[in-house]
This record gives structure tokens, C-alpha cells and sequence, in this order.
């Protein structure tokens, strides 16, 4: 259908380093292109470049076979380039149409015509397929609620490329069929998608071609029908990727390090909250929480790191009944979390990445003298140092700001501050999503050495291949309440998969 957008050796740099380099590309009207690489690779960052959120270093990009000059994000939207952030831009504070509208296409001064925005939105909407709630304000509506008002925002500004930063990492799959379908009917129309994403499976199904990415540099560019997983794996990480198989763990003679007694929630509007959950969690085994997006996941976790009080019934750490529900406590206690919200609950952006690595431990002798009193700046960096290397943060240094890191990066400082307490308990929540394959490797070879060390580990994941993969027991939740356990050793697939739908 020919050529719609070129970019033509773009490099892009940060002080000394080139996060870009000499990268060419071309996207063709009607086509997905998608870029792939490891987390760091670079690919977010020539997106910004795309959109107008950075000034290329060196390069030159062309529209229409017309050499162009993107200064800003609203001349890229004037320009028919919408992109969906891999970290949402939506205000929260503002209702989805308020949002949709923000920066209008139409608007002449102060004077909006609400009604016919409204029509020309629903329109849309209806012809994609994009359901969205438009008076709710963004708090209130689901991640893939979030995600199609975005993509519906970037429509109702007259996007023609629309450029999908890892759009399934956070959705279901039933979530991800429906994306998928409104990919395929803007293509069918002679739009093009630049689409991002770590799933493997979706980009061997969604793709035309593929641009592979590897240090900020263009390894190859080939046709979906010409290549297969192991190809891509191997041009992203520039080596093969041996499978491996976990063995499992019968842990039913050991002492349990947490239980949760009849426990209710109610609290919560969006979600079906906890309704009389009990399980309990050994010492030195992986209990899995299979079951889809939004069944009472989130709370679980809160309730059993202390985040969030239970309204009913009871839990027990290392066999003493908890009475006050405060997050530091059950830290004192043992208990490490990896909470689903890294940027919100998880990490502090503005902080380096050595500040973000001892936020939880700063007061302790080997990072302070006088307990608390000075921090001890060199023991602190040198630590973060040995961290860095060993969980293979991509970064400068370590006094890079954690904001700065590319999303999967953030990721690995969040798991490596939480597996280092040595936790008795540890609860992780979708810790390889938005990771790369072979940072996905490294994730699962840490929760099994942190098993292996005796912790007992709360797995929470809405990837269903994960949960069987690293179980030694699968726990089904569905709207809240405890559908089934199975054991993770040759695990019943199919039963597991009904009871994930409350059958
Ligand atoms: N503003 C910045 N200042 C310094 N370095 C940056 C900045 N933005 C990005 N980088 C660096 O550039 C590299 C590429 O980051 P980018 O976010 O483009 O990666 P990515 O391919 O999108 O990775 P991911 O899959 O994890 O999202 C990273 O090493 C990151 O630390
Ligand atoms: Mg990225």
C-alpha cells in the first residue's frame, strides 16, 4: 500500500549514552510494524522521538515522502501520529470525555460544542468497538478501560499511525482479543500500527513485519511469515534460549509462614472484593493465585502485606495472629512485596536507583551510622553497584534517576529490593510483566532460589503459563473467593481453566 513513514538513521543521546543509533525504519500504510528487543533496547524512546517528546540528536524523519520536523507532541498529533504510552498520560481527576477532548482539534478559544464532540466520540467508539464509560472519571474504569480511551483519544484526533507501547502487558486475554480486533479493523482501513510488546505469541500473530532492536541499534527487519519465535528470540538477545523446567516441591511436612482465616473485604468499588478466602503458605514452597485480571488478586496481596485491613477473619504470620494492619510491621515481620503498580506503590521515580534500592533498609547499620542518623552514602552506592550487576539493571550508574529507566529496568531495581531482605514471606505480584524474555528467565530463577532458601512465596499472576510453570500449588480465585487448589506437580490445565470462569 506504500510507504507512509521513514526514519532515516536516527540517533538519539543522553549525556554520553545513545539510547539510539543510527536506527532506520519504515512503516507501511495498512501494516503492523513491531518493534522488539530487550527491556532498554531503545524502543519507547524513538517512540518519543516519533511524537515529539524528543529532539532527535542526529537523523531525519519523513511523512508522506515529505522530510518533516516534529517539535512537539501536538504537532506529531497534528500530524496524524497518536501514540498509546506504555505508562498511561490520562488525568486522573478528569472524566474520559474530558480527557478525550483535552488539546481539541476543533477548538476555537474557550467555546467547545460538548454535544457534537460527544456524538462525533460515540461514533467512533461504536465503529471500533472502543466501549468507554464517558462520564466516569479515569479512577473509577478498568486498565483496559484506561487503554481504549486512550486509543479512542488518539482516533478522535485524526491519528493515521498509532503507535502501541506494550498495550497488553496490563490486560486480560479476553481484553487482548478485543484490542487485537480493533488493530485489525484499522489496518483493514490503511491505518498503521506500530505496535510493542514482550509476548511473543501476539507479535507472531498481530505483526506484518518485525524491526528487532538490540542496544539501541537496528539488528534486522523481517516478515512475520518468515521467521518464528526462536528466530526473534535469538536476534533480540543475540544468543538461544535454552527451555528449562522447574522442578516442583511438595511442601506439606513444612511450618506454615502465613495464613489467612475466613477472611472478607468488601471495601471496593471496582473490583468483587475477598468473600471467606482461607489458604495458608509454607515455608519453602510457591503457592500460585490462578485466575483472571480483577477476581480479588489486588486485595489479596494488600491484605496479606498489610496494606489493607481484612473485615473479617484472621491472618497469621510465623503462627502469631496479626493485630494492627500496617505495612511496616509486616515488614518487620519478614514479609517482602512486589506490588502490580511498580510506579505508584513500588518505586519513587524522582530517587536514584541506589536511594530506591535501600528506601525500605536505609536506617539499618550498614547503611547508616547512628542508626538512621547519617546515611552512609558509600556503602549504600557500593551495594547498589553489586545489585545492579547482579540483577542486570541496563543503566549509567546507579545515581540514575529510576524515572529514567525503561520500564522493564524499573522493574528489576523493585525485584532485586524486595528479594534481597531474604523475606520469609514474599509476595510478588505479575513480576515479569512487561519484561523481556530473557529478564523473564532471570525473574523465575529468582523465585526459585528464593524458594529454594526457605521462603515461602504468594505467586500472583494473570499469566496463566507463568502459574503453571513456577507453582508447586495453583490456588483458583474467582470473584473473590477460593475456587479450587490443585497441585502444581502435572497440574489439571483443564479444570484449572474452568474454575478460573467460576465453573
Ligand atoms: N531521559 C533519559 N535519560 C537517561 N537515559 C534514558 C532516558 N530515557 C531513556 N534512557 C535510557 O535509554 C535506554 C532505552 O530506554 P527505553 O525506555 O527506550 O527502552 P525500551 O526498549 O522501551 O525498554 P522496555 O522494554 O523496558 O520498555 C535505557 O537504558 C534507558 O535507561
Ligand atoms: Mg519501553
Amino acid at each position: 500500500m506504500g510507504e507512509l513513514l521513514r526514519m532515516e538513521h536516527i540517533s538519539k543521546r543522553f549525556g554520553t549514552f545513545y539510547a539510539n543509533r543510527d536506527i532506520s525504519l519504515t512503516v507501511n500504510r495498512g501494516e503492523v510494524l513491531t518493534l522488539l528487543g530487550e527491556n532498554g533496547a531503545g524502543k519507547s524512546t524513538l517512540m518519543n522521538v516519533l511524537t515529539g517528546l524528543y529532539q532527535p540528536t542526529e537523523g531525519s524523519i519523513w511523512l508522506n515522502g515529505q522530510k518533516i520536523k516534529i517539535d512537539s507532541p501536538s504537532q506529531a498529533v497534528k500530524l496524524g501520529i497518536g501514540m498509546v504510552h506504555q505508562h498511561f498520560m490520562l488525568v486522573d481527576a478528569m472524566t474520559v470525555f474530558e480527557n478525550i477532548i483535552l488539546g481539541d482539534k476543533h477548538a476555537k478559544g474557550i467555546f467547545v460544542d460538548k454535544d457534537a464532540r460527544r456524538g462525533e466520540i460515540e461514533e467512533l467508539s461504536a465503529k471500533y468497538g472502543l466501549e468507554v464509560q464517558l462520564d466516569k472519571p479515569i479512577t473509577e474504569i478498568s486498565v483496559g478501560e484506561q487503554q481504549r480511551t486512550e486509543i479512542l483519544k488518539a482516533l478522535y484526533h485524526g491519528a493515521e499511525l498509532l503507535i502501541l507501547d506494550e498495550p497488553s502487558a496490563a490486560l486480560t486475554d479476553i481484553e487482548v482479543e478485543g484490542l487485537f480486533a480493533i488493530i485489525l479493523k484499522l489496518i483493514g482501513e490503511g491505518k498503521s500500527v506500530i505496535f510493542i510488546s514482550h509476548k511473543m505469541r501476539e507479535v507472531l500473530r498481530i505483526s506484518d513485519r518485525i524491526t528487532v532492536l538490540r542496544l539501541g541499534q537496528v539488528v534486522g527487519t523481517v516478515k512475520r511469515t518468515d521467521t518464528d519465535g526462536i528466530m526473534l528470540a535469538k536476534m533480540m538477545i543475540g544468543h538461544e534460549l535454552q527451555p528449562v523446567h522447574y522442578e516442583k516441591k511438595d511442601s506439606s511436612a513444612e511450618p506454615v509462614v502465613a495464613e489467612m482465616k475466613n477472611i472478607d473485604y468488601h471495601k471496593t468499588s471496582k473490583h468483587s472484593g475477598i468473600n471467606d478466602v482461607s489458604l495458608k503458605i509454607r515455608k519453602g514452597e510457591i503457592v500460585g493465585i490462578a485466575g483472571v485480571d480483577g477476581n480479588g488478586q489486588t486485595q489479596l496481596a494488600q491484605l496479606i502485606t498489610g496494606v489493607i485491613a481484612p473485615e473479617g477473619g484472621e491472618i497469621d504470620l510465623n503462627d502469631h495472629k496479626v493485630g494492627v494492619f500496617d505495612p511496616n510491621g509486616f515488614i518487620h515481620s519478614g514479609v517482602s512485596h512486589v506490588p502490580e503498580d511498580r510506579n505508584h506503590q513500588g518505586l519513587i521515580g524522582n530517587m536514584t536507583i541506589s536511594e530506591n534500592l535501600v528506601l525500605k533498609n536505609c536506617d539499618t547499620e550498614t547503611f547508616s551510622y547512628g542508626k538512621g542518623l547519617l546515611l552512609n552514602k558509600k556503602a549504600i552506592d557500593a551495594y547498589a553497584d553489586d545489585i545492579v550487576q547482579k540483577y542486570d539493571v541496563r543503566c549509567t550508574s546507579v545515581f540514575q534517576t529510576v524515572r529514567s529507566l525503561s520500564g522493564g529496568n524499573q522493574q528489576k531495581v523493585l525485584l532485586a529490593r524486595e528479594f534481597e531482605s531474604d523475606p520469609t514471606l514474599l509476595v510478588v505480584a505479575h513480576p515479569t510483566r512487561g519484561l523481556d524474555i530473557g529478564a523473564t528467565r532471570a525473574v523465575h530463577d529468582k523465585i526459585i532460589a528464593a524458594r529454594d532458601r526457605g521462603a515461602g512465596i504468594l505467586l500472583i499472576s494473570a499469566d496463566f503459563d507463568e502459574i503453571l510453570e513456577m507453582s508447586d500449588r495453583i490456588i483458583v480465585l474467582f470473584e473473590g473467593r477460593v475456587m479450587g487448589e490443585f497441585s502444581g506437580k502435572e497440574p489439571p490445565v483443564n479444570e484449572i481453566s474452568l474454575a478460573m470462569t467460576g465453573k
